[in-house]
């Protein structure tokens, strides 16, 4: 048998999400398998899931579609893939609490939004550490995806945002509400599948994102070279420091901004949005 759960990118709500705020995550075309057979490599979420949910002697191995530097969710899709392997009729609140556990255990911190997407798929608003998990009547978002070639790690970026929460607690949670203010109405626009205000909003989102410190030069110049070649609005997508910048844009400009994107430095990588969520493969 063979189980698989999808990448995800988050479209919004980057950080506050992890102080309980919402955010809007999809779950991306690229996938995590996982089968019976020795694991090599990192084998730390495998692991953890055996421990959780197998039996004595269970062994299981993971391959994916994507690469691990990408930022795309990858410990939360194994362990889910592994977690529906072991157990193929547990429930997705079964598969997404035993998996947040052990992906918190194993990496530290974590808001859970990237457990949910690999779980239950499709483009979902997620909050208060799972409490709040609503699936969006949305197809496909006209998104375009550009890595910085920089790997980021999510607990220092995660850890930076509490420093200065710490130092400047009012400005750090005027910035959280205004993002959750944005985090609303882009869900309102997604459904009503109005792309140019989504566009905008996720600029508004970007700039409070700069101001918690969490861009850089690198994603900077994708989201400046996006936006000159046509796209509605461009963001950081996740912790930031580096990993993704996505942007939404209209079809006939999509080939235009790639190029933009590549000349700016940046890899594009092609996925589509709203994938399903854990399943049995075979
Ligand atoms: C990282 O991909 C996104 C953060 O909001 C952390 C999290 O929610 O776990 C920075």
């Amino acid at each position: 048998m063979t189980t698989s759960a999808p990448g995800k990118l988050l479209l919004f709500g980057d950080h506050a999400v992890v102080y309980g705020h919402p955010c809007i995550v999809t779950a991306i075309s690229e996938r995590l398998y996982v089968s019976e057979g020795e694991a090599a490599g990192d084998t730390r979420f495998l692991d953890a899931a055996i421990a959780a949910w197998g039996k004595q002697g269970t062994t299981l191995s993971a391959t994916s579609t994507f690469s691990g530097k990408y930022g795309f969710g990858s410990s939360s899709a194994v362990t889910v893939a592994a977690l529906k392997m072991l157990r193929p009729n547990a429930t997705h609140k079964e598969i997404f609490e035993t998996a947040y556990k052990i992906v918190l255990d194993i990496q530290g911190v974590g808001s859970g939004f990237d457990v949910a997407a690999a779980t239950v798929g499709g483009t979902i608003l997620y909050g208060e550490g799972g409490k709040v998990l609503e699936q969006l009547p949305i197809k496909q978002i006209p998104l375009l995806v550009g890595y910085t070639g920089v790997k980021v790690d999510t607990a220092t970026m995660v850890k930076s945002v509490a420093q200065k929460r710490e130092k400047e607690p009012e400005k750090v949670g005027r910035i959280f509400e205004a993002i959750e203010t944005i985090v609303l109405e882009a869900k309102e626009k997604m459904i009503e599948g109005d792309w140019e205000r989504v566009g905008r909003l996720m600029d508004f989102n970007q700039e409070y994102l700069r101001d918690l410190g969490v861009s850089s030069e690198k994603l900077e110049s994708l989201i400046v070279a996006a936006k000159a070649a046509g796209a509605w609005g461009a963001k950081l997508s996740g912790a930031g420091g580096g990993d993704c910048m996505i942007c939404v844009a209209p079809e006939d400009k999509k080939e235009f901004i790639e190029e933009a994107i590549t000349k700016a430095g940046g890899e594009v990588i092609h996925i589509s949005t709203n994938a399903e969520g854990v399943r049995v493969e075979s």
